[in-house]
């Protein structure tokens, strides 16, 4: 894994201070997907829900998420070394919900198997990616984490969970144009 990245410190003192429920309601009109990022911890699996992921890079094959500093499950996936990007189908709103509750069994009655090295593959979901820590950097409140792909599938019947200003939606098949 390269080495974590400190950031340049370029507050300026005449900066306008954002509020943070500005940011929060603001930033919520940018609609994502929802995934689990899941690995095979030291005793059992673990994971949590995560909206920040994002393909980054196809040469060398690299996608991101960023975990907030306070998450109790993050560490843990870091140590594991490896883990799986499970982006969650229109019909898994539970399974956002569940992984995102802090040191309670995420994943009593979850069905999931093992992909590579162990990292769980929820059951049903639209796509998984595997993955091996590559990089974290600094962001903030948050950490930015950089994962170099190993192997990924998808299941093109499904469609994605969406979450959109603190709401979930799903893609409706775009409507047919008029005929004029
Ligand atoms: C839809 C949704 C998206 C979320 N996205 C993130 C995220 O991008 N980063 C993050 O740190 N937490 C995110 N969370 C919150 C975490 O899932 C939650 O804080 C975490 O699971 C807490 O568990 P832990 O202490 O086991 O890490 C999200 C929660 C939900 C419901």
């Amino acid at each position: 894994m390269s080495a974590t990245v400190g950031s340049a410190d370029t507050v300026d003192a005449t900066d306008p201070v954002v509020d943070g429920a500005a940011m929060r309601d603001v930033l919520g009109h940018f609609a994502s997907g929802v995934v689990v990022v899941t690995a095979n911890g030291p005793s059992g699996p673990i994971g949590f829900t995560c909206q920040s992921f994002t393909s980054l890079s196809l040469d060398p094959p690299l996608v991101s998420f960023a975990p907030s500093r306070t998450s109790s499950t993050w560490p843990r996936i870091r140590d594991a070394g490896t883990f799986c990007v499970n982006i969650l189908a229109a019909d898994q709103q539970h399974h956002s919900a569940g992984f995102a509750r802090s040191h309670v069994d995420k994943f009593a009655g979850v069905r999931w198997r093992p992909g590579r090295s162990g990292a769980p593959i929820l059951e049903g979901v639209c796509a998984w990616v595997h993955c091996r820590l590559h990089s974290e950097h600094d962001g903030g409140d948050h950490t930015i984490v950089v994962g170099r792909v190993l192997e990924l599938a998808a299941d093109h019947a499904r469609r994605p969970l969406l979450y959109h200003r603190g709401n979930y939606g799903f893609v409706l098949p775009r409507p047919r144009e008029e005929v004029r």
